[in-house]
């Protein structure tokens, strides 16, 4: 075929295009793609590891939450764990040679640990939070290698890849993802603050990663803020289904309340006098804070105890007893009263306080208070069990209610519930309904 003159033109200049995109595309891979292995210092190649204390710390860090699947071998990886592009899974990070991570050097262990880079060179999802990680000091990750490498027993299972679908499942791309959002610099104490409220800031900036579900996310999905720098830390955030709670000094819908003990006994049981813990937080509860000492606990209390109080929360309580004298009478306000008085009062009472630490108190709740319904709605739609932990070993459990109420009623009855007692919170819609029901029905399949 003959090309006249212009549409040769046009060919060059596309070419040119294509070409300079090229270029420009090789000198950022350059740019973002190469992660050296970090430098270790001459007092970390002398030092004797501690693999009792690197025990302590992979607990601190919950890796068993996320890398042993449910029934599965210890460490072995296997979890599912959803992503808004698709499901990814955890690796066997037992110390088998072939599957898990028993080649590793420290150096390679401390690259992968603070900048998702794996042996390999392989680019890893954040669902795996080294955003948290990179807090964490050298001496910490080298006791939690020798833990991982000396202390699990190896297991000789391959890891599988991630639903995500072809080419969003290209890795190198998060190399950019790392170079715009991760914060990789160690945890550096604030010397105007005491030993107690430092070693807090540590365990939660870092090992704990409690940012990581509490700190709402930007458009690309990274955490707003990785330290105190910003009131969004820490100020809560929506998670699948769930809302994790704001854990700074609002009111109602914060931690003000709350006493050192009370966020002590929060973290080793589950359960307070003013609240309960469900789902994700129950989970880290299990697997986690019940098990670390209750100096670091009350550390944690301390740094949490110190975070003013976040801008975007309004719920409000303001204690007052019309509701209890309401449904005490029979004179019912409206259909939402009339469903708690049907499935609800019977545990949680006419005066909405339950009964001490079995069953939680919904007046003034933070969890019933919080700007978004997810988690008063996933509760109330998919039930709810306590954590099983050494202080309070009883699993109890709340029924779940989507089979027997439509979406409306369950609106009528959470709006309710979200302004009775003096609670004031935003009215429940449908449509909020609505979204929760598909995802308590997504994990109902799931569990059977
Ligand atoms: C919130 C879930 C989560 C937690 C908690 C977690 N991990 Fe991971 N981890 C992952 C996921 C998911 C991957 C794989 C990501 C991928 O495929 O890109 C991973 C990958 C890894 C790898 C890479 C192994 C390889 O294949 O080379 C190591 C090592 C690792 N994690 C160690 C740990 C340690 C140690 C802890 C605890 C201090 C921990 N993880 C806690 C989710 C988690
Ligand atoms: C996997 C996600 C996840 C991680 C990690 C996590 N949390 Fe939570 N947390 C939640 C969710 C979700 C809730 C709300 C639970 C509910 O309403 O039943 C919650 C609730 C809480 C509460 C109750 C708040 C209140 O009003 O009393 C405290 C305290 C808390 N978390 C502290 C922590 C600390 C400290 C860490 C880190 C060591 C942490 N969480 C890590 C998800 C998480
Ligand atoms: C059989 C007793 C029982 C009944 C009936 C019951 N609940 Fe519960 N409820 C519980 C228990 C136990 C928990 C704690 C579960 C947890 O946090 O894991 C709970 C938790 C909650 C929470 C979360 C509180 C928090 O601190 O996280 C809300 C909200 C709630 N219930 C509302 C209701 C409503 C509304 C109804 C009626 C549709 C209802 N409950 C019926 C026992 C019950």
């Amino acid at each position: 075929m003959r090309m006249s003159f212009s549409s040769q033109r046009w060919l060059r200049v596309v070419l040119i295009i294509l070409l300079a995109l090229a270029v420009l595309l090789a000198v950022a891979l350059a740019w973002a793609l190469p992660a050296p292995l970090p430098a270790i210092s001459s007092e970390i190649a002398a030092r004797q590891p501690d693999p009792e204390h690197g025990r302590y710390l992979a607990v601190a860090g919950d890796c068993n939450a996320c890398h042993t699947q449910p029934g599965g071998a210890f460490f072995a990886g296997g979890r599912a764990l959803a992503t808004p592009l698709g499901a990814v899974y955890s690796t066997n990070i037992t110390p088998d040679p072939d599957h898990g991570i028993g080649r590793y050097t420290l150096p390679e262990f401390i690259r992968l640990m603070r900048q998702g880079v794996a042996r390999d060179g392989r680019r890893i999802y954040p669902a795996m939070p080294y955003t948290a990680y990179a807090k964490v000091k050298d001496a910490d990750l080298q006791d939690i290698l020798a833990y991982l490498q000396h202390g699990v027993r190896p297991v000789a299972k391959a890891d599988r890849g991630s639903d995500i679908p072809w080419p969003l499942s290209i890795r190198w791309p998060i190399a950019f993802w790392n170079k715009a959002f991760l914060d990789d610099r160690r945890f550096k104490p604030d010397l105007t603050r005491g030993p107690v409220w430092n070693r807090g800031a540590e365990l939660v900036q870092g090992l704990g990663h409690c940012g990581t579900c509490h700190t709402p996310r930007g458009l690309a999905f990274q955490e707003k803020a990785v330290t105190n720098s910003s009131d969004l830390y820490l100020s809560g955030a929506e998670l699948d289904g769930q809302s994790a709670a704001n854990l700074r000094g609002n009111d109602w819908t914060g931690l003000k309340r709350s006493t050192p003990a009370d966020i002590v006994q929060l973290l080793k049981t589950g359960r307070n006098r003013h609240r309960s813990v469900a789902g994700q937080m129950a989970e880290v509860v299990e697997f986690s804070t019940q098990h670390m000492r209750d100096a670091d606990l009350f550390a944690i209390a301390t740094y949490l105890k110190s975070l003013s109080a976040a801008s975007r929360q309004s719920g409000r309580f303001v204690a007052n007893d019309v509701t209890a004298r309401q449904l005490e009478s029979g004179h019912l306000p409206n259909r939402g009263a009339r469903i708690y008085i049907d499935s609800c009062a019977a545990c949680h009472r006419y005066n909405g306080q339950g009964a001490g630490l079995t069953i939680p108190n919904l007046a003034g709740n933070s969890a019933v208070l919080h700007n978004s319904p997810d988690t008063i709605l996933s509760v109330i739609l998919g039930g709810a069990r306590l954590p099983s932990t050494a202080g309070e070993p009883s699993r109890t459990a709340m029924p779940a209610y989507y089979w027997r109420y439509p979406d409306k009623d369950i609106a009528e009855l959470a709006t309710f519930v979200r302004n009775a007692w003096g609670n004031r919170a935003p009215a429940v819609s449908e449509d909020q309904v609505k979204d929760s029901r598909k995802l308590v029905l997504e994990r109902v399949r799931q569990q059977h």
